[in-house]
């Protein structure tokens, strides 16, 4: 994952994050649909506060502890962003697309890519709150299994603390087959 600059899947294009990024960031993030079915996300959501966190992200590069791809779509432009962020001993793993884009199987392909390198760091965990189990059927199809864990989260999108379903990426055998990757190293 540390050298992974790009992976091409069948359809999509996972990249390093830019600058000119924020615009459509923002256009997507800025949806209650996406902002409160994530932590970190406040709603409204403003182009400066895509700038903000993109400039952060690219200053916390050389800790290693984050690993932020685009999901671009040809002809398109950037249609989601995947991550794995160190927390504790092991990574955390989250992700969002935009509304235009949901239902098409983007989510589980582009997943499904990223997922097979980051849980290369090691232990890979995700979670998703419960009134979201679209997310939660997402990762099961990549690889995650639940563990059986609630925890209560803060969602800054939402304004208060709902409970979250806890999932941990498993062993080899039960990941979906992530066919037509290929991936661009350093
Ligand atoms: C969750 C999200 C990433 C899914 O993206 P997507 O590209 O639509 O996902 P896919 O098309 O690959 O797969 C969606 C799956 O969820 C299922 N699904 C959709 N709505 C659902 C619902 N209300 N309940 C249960 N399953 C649902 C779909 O049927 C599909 O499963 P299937 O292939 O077995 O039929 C997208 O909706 C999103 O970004 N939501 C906002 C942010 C977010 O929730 N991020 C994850 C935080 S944990």
């Amino acid at each position: 994952m540390r050298d992974v600059i790009e992976i091409e899947t069948k359809r999509l294009k996972l990249r390093r994050l830019r600058m000119s990024d924020a615009q459509r960031i923002a256009q997507f993030c800025d949806d209650p649909g996406v902002g409160r079915n994530l932590a970190a996300t406040p709603l409204p959501y403003l182009p400066s506060a895509a700038e903000g966190w993109i400039m952060i992200t690219h200053a916390r590069a050389p800790l290693g502890r984050d690993f932020v791809y685009a999901v671009d779509l040809p002809g398109e432009g950037l249609i989601g962003v995947l991550g794995a962020h160190q927390r504790g001993d092991g990574f955390e793993f989250g992700y969002w697309f935009g509304r235009p884009f949901w239902n098409q199987g983007f989510a589980t392909e582009a997943a499904g890519a990223f997922v097979s390198e980051a849980g290369k760091l090691g232990d890979l965990q995700a979670g998703h709150f419960v009134d979201n189990p679209a997310s939660g059927r997402v990762l099961a199809k990549v690889g995650f299994a639940y563990t059986g864990e609630t925890k209560t989260m803060f969602s800054l999108g939402r304004g208060e603390s709902v409970a979250c379903k806890r999932m941990r990426y498993g062993p080899a055998a039960t990941r979906s087959p992530s066919a037509h990757e290929a991936l661009v190293m350093h």
